[in-house]
């Protein structure tokens, strides 16, 4: 039996819009084994009466593509995924069934893909970058997707609080996308290049007042708040309690990033999206630099 470990990841991180993401410490665990024929899917936990335990299981369906791709045919497998991560809420669940499914399937070919093969397969399936590379690799990375190519980097995350509050609903990224504008305003343009270099600059040094100074974003959450009811009123009212508050990924979830008050802010942010009539839950987390890992491998 294989065992992996994948974290959840927060994608976007105020102005980098699908280019940054942050790895959590909450996580999804992927069980595999092979069989002597068919395929058997199990799942616990987030999404067991929706996802589906068929050949269109994400997990399969990224096992697959790496069996595939290292011309490898096993005669069967079980599969099994403990899901604490909510679907379709903006905290990376699509990325980590890849990245669960791939690093499981790398383990049981014996390594044939390096780290950087596993980012590119991964973004190839999800489409974007932005969850599968943090997922991979933890920490912040910073990721561009070019001509089927995904540039990546990795930088260490700073001591912080994640409160992370998830409303009662799904969103999917592409509804969520269906709001932004064809084109932005250059103004706007230079507003988010300048934050995400503040941003970087502040978790490179380490410094909290270059971070909240960064996390300010002008690309996407403008247009986003108009279709998440609360989002705008906790990211105003509580912004000077926090070092910032951010939509996680497209949303539904809001995170706030801060040093202390987590369970103040956490209660307050729920109340927020009450009064619109949003049922939401929080939990406070914190960064992580771990990315997925084996933890088993029992023959
Ligand atoms: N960056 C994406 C978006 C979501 O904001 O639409 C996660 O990939």
């Amino acid at each position: 039996m294989i065992d992996v470990k994948v974290p959840a990841t927060t994608a976007n991180l105020g102005p980098g819009f699908d280019t940054l993401g942050m790895g959590l410490s909450f996580y999804n665990e992927v069980q595999v084994k092979e069989t002597a024929s068919d395929l058997e899917i199990e799942i616990k936990g987030e999404g067991r009466t929706q996802l589906p335990t068929t050949k269109d299981n994400l997990i399969y369906q990224a096992m697959k593509q790496l069996f595939t791709k290292v011309g490898y045919k096993p005669d069967g497998l079980y599969i099994k995924a403990i899901n604490n991560i909510p679907l379709a809420r903006g905290l990376g669940s699509s990325a980590a069934a890849i990245v669960g499914g791939l690093l499981a399937a790398n383990e049981l070919v014996e390594d044939k893909l390096s780290i950087s093969e596993l980012v590119n397969l991964a973004t190839k399936i999800e489409g974007h970058p932005d969850n599968v590379s943090p997922a991979l690799l933890g920490g912040i990375v910073v990721s561009n997707y070019k001509n089927n190519r995904v540039i990546y980097e990795k930088i260490a995350v700073p001591e912080l609080k994640i409160v992370v509050c998830i409303p009662d609903y799904e969103l999917s990224t592409s509804k969520s996308r269906e709001v932004l504008p064809q084109q932005v305003q250059f103004d706007d343009a230079v507003f988010n290049v300048s934050h995400m270099g503040l941003l970087l600059t502040g978790f490179l040094k380490q410094d909290y007042k270059i971070i909240k100074e960064g996390l300010k974003d002008r690309l996407h959450q403008p247009y986003r708040e108009k279709i998440l009811p609360g989002f705008e009123k906790i990211r105003t009212q509580l912004e000077s309690k926090a070092l910032g508050i951010v939509l996680s990924g497209s949303g539904p979830t809001v995170i706030a990033l801060t040093l202390e008050d987590e369970e103040e802010i956490g209660r307050k942010m729920v109340d927020f999206f009450a009064e619109e009539d949003v049922e939401a839950k929080y939990v406070v987390t914190t960064p992580t630099n771990q990315g997925a890992q084996v933890i088993m491998n029992k023959k």
